[in-house]
């Protein structure tokens, strides 16, 4: 598809032809864009006249500026909150590859991919635009088509704990599917793979790592039962937690209750993507039939009071993910996003990208984004912090270890 590049506030932006003043805004900062709805905003051309947001950008090398005229308190930059030390708990390593090494293993491996540069694939990628959480999901069939070796599976597990460790990510548990990369792997070759490029990435960087696995939601539950059979034995080795993902809809996590049920005999902490693309009824049961410590998302938790409070009195952890919540239509906007009001509601939120390629984020835009488009001021997005630290799964020493460090470095600069 043609591309054309505009100016937004003076930095260039790449958007599709036939795109909006808006879109171009929302390419450059989708807190901006945001404000374009609510007014706090408007936009001007190049010679400082109002333009509606809803035109299309016309031609190459149109200029824009964004003006705000209510925004609050000084902003915190979004370098500033890279600096910040952070910890991230919902994230999938087949959504966070870099786009370099996927066109590389794509060569090496003879797979065919839909673009062979770098820019291309993370368009071909981007969920922007998707319709609902089953489409957003196909993306993940491109970048899974290129993991299906255990070099390949160190190999990205290890850049990815090096990304985030540069973006002073201090603590991640990272999630993936080791069904997923079945026949080509065996179950035990797909978790110790990441293991190793987690474990080397660990003692360059100090990041500290935990792995997460998944049991698909849409794959019969005796898979879930298998997988967590064969988790249960790394439990010391690195991997800390199981969970269900895949299209939540018509799935329900009950199914996989046993699975859920062997981890926790076993020590495995659990989460469940639930209230995400479907009701709060999905979180009652990854709770109450699984036995989930965290939700991933919750997103739709707020249309259940009664489940709203006891999310709140029990301090069950929500694993909330913004920019991925738009791409998968869980809320409409972002200006609409529930983040804020569970904070305030006295909810355990924590920010997180779910998918660093996919979604087209790291978690200091993830940051940046809850400042800029929710209004969350430094004491807020200090508490997310924490209450990602506070969340961990680690045994209790180590957590209150993290959090006390972690308190410590944001006390020094945030
Ligand atoms: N797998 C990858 N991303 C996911 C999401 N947002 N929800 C459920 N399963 C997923
Ligand atoms: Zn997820």
């Amino acid at each position: 598809m043609a591309r054309l590049r505009v100016f937004v506030n003076e930095r260039p932006v790449d958007v599709a032809r036939g795109a909006t003043v808006r879109d171009a805004v929302a390419a450059l900062d989708h807190g901006l864009a945001d404000l374009l709805a609510t007014a706090a905003a408007y936009v001007t051309d190049g010679v400082g006249r109002q333009v509606d947001a809803r035109d299309p950008v016309g031609e190459a090398g149109g200029v824009f500026r964004v003006v705000v005229t209510a925004r609050r308190a000084p902003a915190i930059s979004k370098e500033a909150l890279r600096r910040w030390p952070k910890a991230e708990l919902h994230v999938h390593l087949d959504g966070s590859l870099r786009p370099a090494t996927m066109l590389e293993l794509a060569r090496e491996q003879h797979v065919r991919l839909p673009a062979d540069t770098p820019e291309g694939l993370t368009l071909a990628l981007s969920v922007q635009g998707v319709h609902s959480l089953e489409e957003y999901l196909t993306k993940y069939q491109l970048t899974l088509a290129v993991m299906q070796t255990a070099a390949a599976l160190e190999r990205i597990a290890y850049e990815f704990v090096v990304d985030l460790a540069a973006e002073q990510v201090r603590y991640v548990e990272v999630r993936y599917s080791p069904l997923l990369h079945r026949p080509a792997l065996t179950l035990t070759q797909a978790i110790e793979a990441p293991l190793r490029g987690i474990e080397r990435a660990v003692r360059e960087t100090g990041t500290r790592v935990g792995l997460i696995v998944c049991g698909i939601r849409t794959l019969p539950p005796a898979m879930s039962l298998e997988l967590a059979q064969v988790a249960v034995g790394y439990r010391s080795a690195g991997v800390v937690g199981f969970d269900l993902a895949g299209a939540e809809h018509g799935h329900p996590a009950e199914d996989h209750r046993a699975a859920f049920a062997l981890a926790v005999q076993h020590g495995l902490a659990c989460t469940c993507h639930a209230g995400e693309g479907d009701g709060p009824a999905s979180i009652h049961q990854a709770l109450q039939s699984c036995g989930a410590q965290r939700i991933g998302h919750g997103t739709r938790l707020g249309e259940d009071p009664a489940l709203l409070e006891y999310v709140v009195a029990q301090r069950i952890p929500l694993e909330m993910c913004l920019t991925s919540n738009l791409h998968t239509h869980a809320v409409p906007s972002l200006t609409t996003h529930p983040f804020r009001r569970y904070l305030e509601q006295g909810v355990v939120v924590t920010l997180n990208t779910d998918g660093r390629l996919v979604d087209g984020v790291t978690l200091t835009d993830e940051y940046h984004l809850a400042h800029t488009a929710l209004g969350l001021g430094k004491d807020e997005l200090v508490r997310v912090v924490l209450n990602a630290c506070e969340s961990a799964f680690l045994p209790e020493f180590e957590r209150v270890a993290l959090v006390a460090r972690i308190q410590s470095e944001l006390e020094k600069i945030a």
